[in-house]
């Protein structure tokens, strides 16, 4: 049975158009299957694992070979559990604003806890990096109150859709969908029917994945 994990990186809930966005395609999907699990999280409800020094100390005893401490131990298996749910997924929904033209930061939290050597990709000197992530569709929804088409002057502001799907792929994802909804600073009536749109093609979308 399938599990897709449905992220929201918006506080907002009820307000958000990445989330509207994503909600959308999430109820198309669970519809056209019924017997997949959707596991939804909001990381601004989640208590991520700080990445302090423990965890650095942790993480470096690991590579090196080298005996952790208990505290270092126990920072450690906080990272591996959250890098154990996100990995035990077999497809993937994102719902992701823009915040100062990259992510929000609990989503960047989010990824610096993922984003791990031996677990998400690795590395050897003759191969380099690989993605250890493989063979999973992701579904983005992004929002943001401007807008930045391609071969626009605003064009280059936009770190939010770059670097997330870079780090996307640097952990193996390939199968990259995405919506995106600008700008969401407007009228209201533009924003409703930029909400509808948004839902419509996200539930077309659903229907392929
Ligand atoms: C802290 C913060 C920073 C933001 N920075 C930007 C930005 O750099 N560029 C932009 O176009 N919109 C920016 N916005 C507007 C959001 O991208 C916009 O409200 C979007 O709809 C947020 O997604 P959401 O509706 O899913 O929460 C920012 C909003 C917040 C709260």
């Amino acid at each position: 049975m399938d599990k897709l994990l449905y992220l929201q990186a918006s506080p907002l809930i009820e307000r958000s158009y990445s989330i509207s966005a994503a909600d959308a395609f999430v109820k198309a999907y669970q519809k056209i299957n019924p017997s997949h699990i959707i596991q939804t999280m909001n990381l601004f409800d989640m208590e991520l694992p700080a990445f302090d020094g423990f965890t650095l100390a942790a993480r470096y005893a690991i590579m090196h070979g080298t005996d952790p401490s208990e505290t270092e131990k126990s920072a450690w298996r906080a990272v591996e559990k959250v890098i154990e749910e996100f990995t035990g997924a077999d497809k993937y929904v994102m719902a992701v604003p823009m915040w100062n033209f990259g992510l929000p930061y609990k989503l960047k939290h989010y990824l610096d806890v993922v984003v791990q050597s031996g677990y998400t990709f690795a590395y050897s000197p003759e191969e380099g990096f690989s993605g250890l992530i493989t063979g999973k569709p992701v579904f983005i929804a992004y929002a943001r109150g401007g807008a930045y088409p391609p071969g626009s002057e605003f064009e280059s502001y936009d770190m939010q859709v770059p670097y997330l799907e870079h780090v996307l792929g640097f952990m193996g994802f390939t199968d990259i969908r995405r919506i995106i909804v600008e700008p969401t600073v407007s009228d209201i009536e533009s924003l409703t029917l930029l909400q509808e749109k948004a839902a419509l093609r996200a539930e077309e979308m659903a229907g392929f994945f």
